[in-house]
């Protein structure tokens, strides 16, 4: 497939190299100077674009930026690309690092924002694992202890079709529902970035509870925080988990 994807960096990145190894024609834009876009889409086998191109003559566009950085893309981004094209959102809100968006503050889903601010309907995926699950846990389709990835939205052709980009990415997808229902792998669930086979994913998912995440979503990175010293991946993982004790790789 034609694949854009906006944002190089841990996920945008990762996500690149792994589709370009499955065969697929990507192309990157990112916020900084063309130089350096240019270096790192040679890194990552994709072509650099502007933003206008990125979003041009493509099958998926991947938005995978920060999320105060969403209302910065141009107002009219997708105005000229078909409706057949499907639009992903990696995104995930923190207040202590992303603007503090007030409708995020009160609870507003994630991505059903992020679809406002563009103006575009799409599709959650690729926000569930960290970038180092993402980079290093990837494995063959049918491989043992194979890690699951959610994937949401209100255009079931749109998601099955994300959903073999994901398993071409070296990871089982899970249907999370409809985007209103994507807060089931925002930050502070029990399906979020915490490794978890298909099987467990899907219970993850059913004994998320909304009205708590922004708390555990809190919790998680003020105990990150107490760490003198950067966290491992082990340390990050085993602290999402420990949130969620009723999980079968909780406590
Ligand atoms: N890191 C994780 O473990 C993880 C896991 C799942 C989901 N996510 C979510 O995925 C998204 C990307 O995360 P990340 O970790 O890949 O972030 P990152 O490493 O900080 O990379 C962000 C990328 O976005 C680009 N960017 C920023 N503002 C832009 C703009 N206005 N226009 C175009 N490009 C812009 C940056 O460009 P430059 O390179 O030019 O600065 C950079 O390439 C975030 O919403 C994050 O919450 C992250």
């Amino acid at each position: 497939m034609k694949i854009g994807i906006i944002g190089t960096g841990a996920i945008g990145g990762t996500i690149a190299k792994k589709l370009v190894a499955a065969g697929h024609e990507v192309k990157v834009h990112s916020a900084g100077e063309y130089d350096s876009l240019k270096k790192r889409a040679q890194e990552l086998g994709a072509s650099p674009s502007t933003i206008n191109e990125v979003v041009s003559n493509v099958d998926v566009v991947i938005v995978s930026i920060p999320t105060k950085a969403i209302p910065d893309l141009p107002k009219d981004l997708f105005a000229d690309v078909p409706d057949n094209v499907i639009v992903v959102d990696t995104s995930n809100y923190y207040p202590f690092r992303d603007a503090k968006i007030e409708a995020l503050k009160n609870g507003k889903v994630e991505s059903i924002w992020v679809a406002e601010t563009l103006g575009r309907p799409l599709i959650k995926a690729f926000n569930n694992l960290l970038a180092h699950s993402l980079e290093y846990g990837s494995k063959p389709e049918g491989a043992e202890g194979r890690i699951a990835m959610a994937v949401s939205g209100d255009d079931d052709k749109a998601k099955m079709i994300v959903s073999d980009l994901i398993n071409d990415a070296g990871f089982d997808a899970v249907d999370a529902g409809s985007l209103s229902q994507s807060w089931r792998h925002q930050p502070g669930t029990p399906a979020y970035c915490t490794e978890l086979n298909v099987t467990e994913l899907k219970e993850a998912l059913a004994d998320g509870i909304k009205e708590n995440a922004a708390d555990l979503r809190d919790l998680a990175i003020s105990k990150l925080m107490e760490h003198t010293t950067q966290p491992s991946h082990e340390e990050i993982l085993a602290l999402n988990r420990s949130l969620f004790p009723k999980n079968p790789k909780g406590l």
